[in-house]
């Protein structure tokens, strides 16, 4: 089949769903996974046939599609800070807000990183995206990386493999009191992140159905009724195990950012920052360890 009349299908199939341009984005990202053939060879070749079975997997793909599975599932990966990440569905797709909370540690500790050996944990690190990015471009940091999921530890230490970078991953239960004094073995930290389960019940009616179906809950939701649950936890573990002048990281409920950042004040944290992402929506929260 001619790969432009398949785009065709594709564009016949799921503009309704997704609009033009981003069913566009999924056919290029297609052809790129399932035939090594970068967009602008479409463009070059318009007349550029594949084979039957070729075709038959891209059917497969746009029937997922059709269903709205998200397409960094269907072809295994997606890129987080220009670097690639194994996903699957026991672990939440990176989203371009977490780029820009490990961009601002970068960017926080380049120098400090030259002189000395940073110490960093990132807690619940899902696909492994904080940690593999803050260990491939703050090179002398030793970094550890914790998840309650066994699954997700799986891809997460596959990432860190393809990425070429050495992290220390530990499976532990931040809500767990215990947990803490066996990351007391570890002494402690210059950096801990965190972008931790902040989505209330009651926001779910704001959440795409492809998210809501596909991507795991346990990553993703917290109870109405106690919404800062892992902030809590976190905080009084960063009180403990940061080193003095060690520093906080967090990404946040934009909804609750005023309520997050109180839990450093009261945990005497100094220079506070809540920072917005680049939608505009409080979304980062730093603090220093006195
Ligand atoms: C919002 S996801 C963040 C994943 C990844 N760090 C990212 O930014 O894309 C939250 C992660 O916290 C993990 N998690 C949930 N409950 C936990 C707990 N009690 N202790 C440790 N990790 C937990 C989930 O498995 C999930 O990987």
């Amino acid at each position: 089949m001619v790969l432009k009349e398949l785009q065709n299908i594709f564009h016949i199939e799921l503009d309704a769903i997704y609009g033009q341009h981003e069913v566009n984005s999924f056919f290029y990202l297609c052809t790129e996974h399932y035939l090594d053939i970068a967009r602008i060879q479409l463009t070059l070749e318009p007349e550029l046939a594949i084979t039957k079975p070729e075709t038959e997997t891209f059917f497969k793909a746009l029937e997922h599609l059709k269903q709205q599975k998200p397409i960094q599932y269907l072809l295994g990966g997606t890129e987080f800070f220009g670097l690639p990440f194994k996903v699957n569905k026991n672990v939440l797709i990176p989203r371009p807000e977490t780029e820009e909370l490990v961009d601002l540690i970068i960017r926080g500790h380049s120098q400090q990183n030259k002189v000395s050996k940073l110490k960093i944990l990132d807690i619940g690190t899902g696909s492994g995206c904080i940690s593999i990015s803050l260990a491939k471009n703050l090179p002398n940091a030793e970094v550890y990386a914790l998840d309650i999921s066994k699954e997700a530890l799986k891809v997460a230490k596959q990432n860190a493999e393809l990425n070429n970078v050495d992290i220390t991953f530990i499976e532990a239960n931040i809500l767990d009191e215990n947990c803490h004094s066996a990351l007391d073995a570890e002494s402690t930290f210059n950096i801990i992140v965190s972008n931790p389960p902040y989505v209330r019940n009651l926001e779910k009616q704001e959440i795409q159905p492809n998210v809501l179906d596909n991507e795991p809950h346990l990553a993703l939701f917290v109870e109405d009724d106690n919404p800062l649950i892992f902030y809590k936890a976190i905080t009084e573990f960063a009180v403990k195990n940061l080193k003095p002048k060690g520093q906080l990281y967090f990404e946040i409920n934009q909804y609750l950012g005023k309520e997050t950042k109180q839990l450093l004040v009261d945990a005497e944290f100094e220079a506070i920052e809540l920072l917005k992402d680049l939608n505009g929506n409080d979304r980062m929260l730093k603090g220093t360890k006195i």
